[in-house]
């Protein structure tokens, strides 16, 4: 299967009768190149991605692109997608049984891409990779054989010391990839 082919079908899923595939108004698979060194993982589209189908365009998007360039990659080499491809209504948090529903689409872009590390942001997507792991410790450090989590960008945007440690995290992100 091709990336294309995997949000050709994120996009045409239909009749689960559950939330938030049932609720939202567009999916959001991701994008970016099939062959990224680093594919970024966020928890779920909010309001702004829900309504373009594209992957952190709101605020945080912005903040990502930052953090991106802090770390020496641009938006269009490395792949950026969430575990939960729809917005859950309201943007209260994925259930399990969300995550699990959606989680196949996840694994398949990975098999596809196979990059060298995988970035989760936030405590809830790091949860998908490394249950035991904790964000307060694990964020900034190459986790396992390709696991490298960052603080997700939305929980720095009214916190300017988090928003330090991102950049920090960001340029030692850069350094693992050598
Ligand atoms: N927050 C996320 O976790 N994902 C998005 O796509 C946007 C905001």
């Amino acid at each position: 299967m091709t990336l294309e082919q995997i949000a050709e079908e994120i996009r045409s899923h239909t009749g689960c009768g559950s939330e938030p595939c049932e609720t939202c108004t567009s999916f959001v698979p991701g994008e970016g190149s099939p062959d990224a060194d680093v594919v970024i993982v966020g928890e779920a589209p909010g309001a702004r991605e829900d309504a373009t189908g594209r992957p952190f365009v709101g605020p945080a998007g912005r903040l990502l692109d930052g953090l991106l360039a802090e770390a020496g990659l641009e938006r269009r080499h490395v792949f950026i997608t969430n575990v939960v491809k729809a917005r859950p209504p309201g943007n209260r948090d994925p259930r399990a049984a969300e995550v699990a529903h959606h989680r196949p689409w996840l694994e398949a872009q990975l098999a596809v891409i196979r990059p060298r590390l995988v970035v989760p942001l936030g405590r809830h997507a790091l949860r998908h990779f490394a249950p035991d792991a904790r964000i307060g410790e694990a964020h900034g450090t190459l986790v396992g054989e390709g696991l490298f989590p960052l603080y997700h960008p939305a929980a720095a945007l009214h916190n300017p010391r988090l928003r330090e440690t991102l950049l920090r995290d960001a340029r030692a992100l850069g350094a693992a990839l050598g």
